[in-house]
């Protein structure tokens, strides 16, 4: 059985249940509807949190197991899976070792999870192997600012957002660790997101890449 201890984070679990229902107001719900649109058959939603995806996957979608390894997120993600319009499994997992077969999935679907992952590389790696050649990661996250300023204001940030949020890196290259990985980018918009109010906008990427075949 996996350990699981050290991606229990309770407070910030408690917290981000709160924070994502503001944050779905804030556009946060139409990014998700855009970002799953089109999938089909069987998929994987890697670090579900409280399952905001899961009301989104369109019906051409067989089956979702969703990976989560904190066990109060977990929890709400159950309930959340209950009224999800396609059959939904919520199973306890990490990214770096996904508990799903090689080569099994349509789809894998990651949304503010490569921030807070302890090797984005190794997650990407496990994204690769689990989908079938062809197959398509959609991914939807806050990355590291292209501007100087922005990536400095970030690195200050980070050991905060660390501590209290989860283990979140703000200024994680993921658009890098993307590139770097085994997949290809074949779609990527950036975008800023207003995390907070009076704060600027947090910078995004959304996309998908693709296992080639
Ligand atoms: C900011 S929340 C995003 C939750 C959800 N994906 C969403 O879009 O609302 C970050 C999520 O990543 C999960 N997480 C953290 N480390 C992880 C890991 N190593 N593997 C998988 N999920 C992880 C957390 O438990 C949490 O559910």
């Amino acid at each position: 059985m996996t350990d699981l201890s050290r991606f229990q984070h309770p407070r910030f679990a408690r917290r981000y249940v709160r924070i994502s229902d503001r944050l779905e107001d804030l556009g946060a719900e139409d990014l998700r509807r855009e970002l799953v649109q089109g999938l089909r058959g069987a998929i994987a939603d890697i670090g579900c949190g409280d399952g905001k995806n899961f009301a989104h996957y369109p019906a051409t979608v067989d089956q979702v197991v969703a990976v989560e390894p904190d066990a109060t997120l977990r929890g709400l993600a159950e309930r959340a899976a209950e009224c999800a319009p396609v059959p939904v499994r919520v199973v306890p997992g990490h990214a770096d070792e996904l508990p799903i077969e090689s080569h099994s999935l349509d789809a894998v679907v990651i949304t503010l999870v490569l921030c807070s992952v302890p090797d984005p590389d190794t997650a990407l790696a496990e994204v690769h192997r689990v989908l079938r050649p062809g197959g398509e990661l959609r991914f939807g996250e806050h990355v590291r600012a292209q501007s100087w300023l922005g990536g400095a204001v970030q690195d200050l940030l980070t050991p905060l957002a660390r501590r209290f949020d989860g283990n979140c890196h703000l200024n994680r290259d993921t658009v890098a660790a993307l590139r770097r990985s085994e997949l290809t980018v074949t779609r990527l918009r950036r975008f800023s997101f207003p995390f907070a109010p009076l704060l600027p906008g947090e910078p995004m990427v959304a996309g998908t890449a693709v296992k080639r075949g």
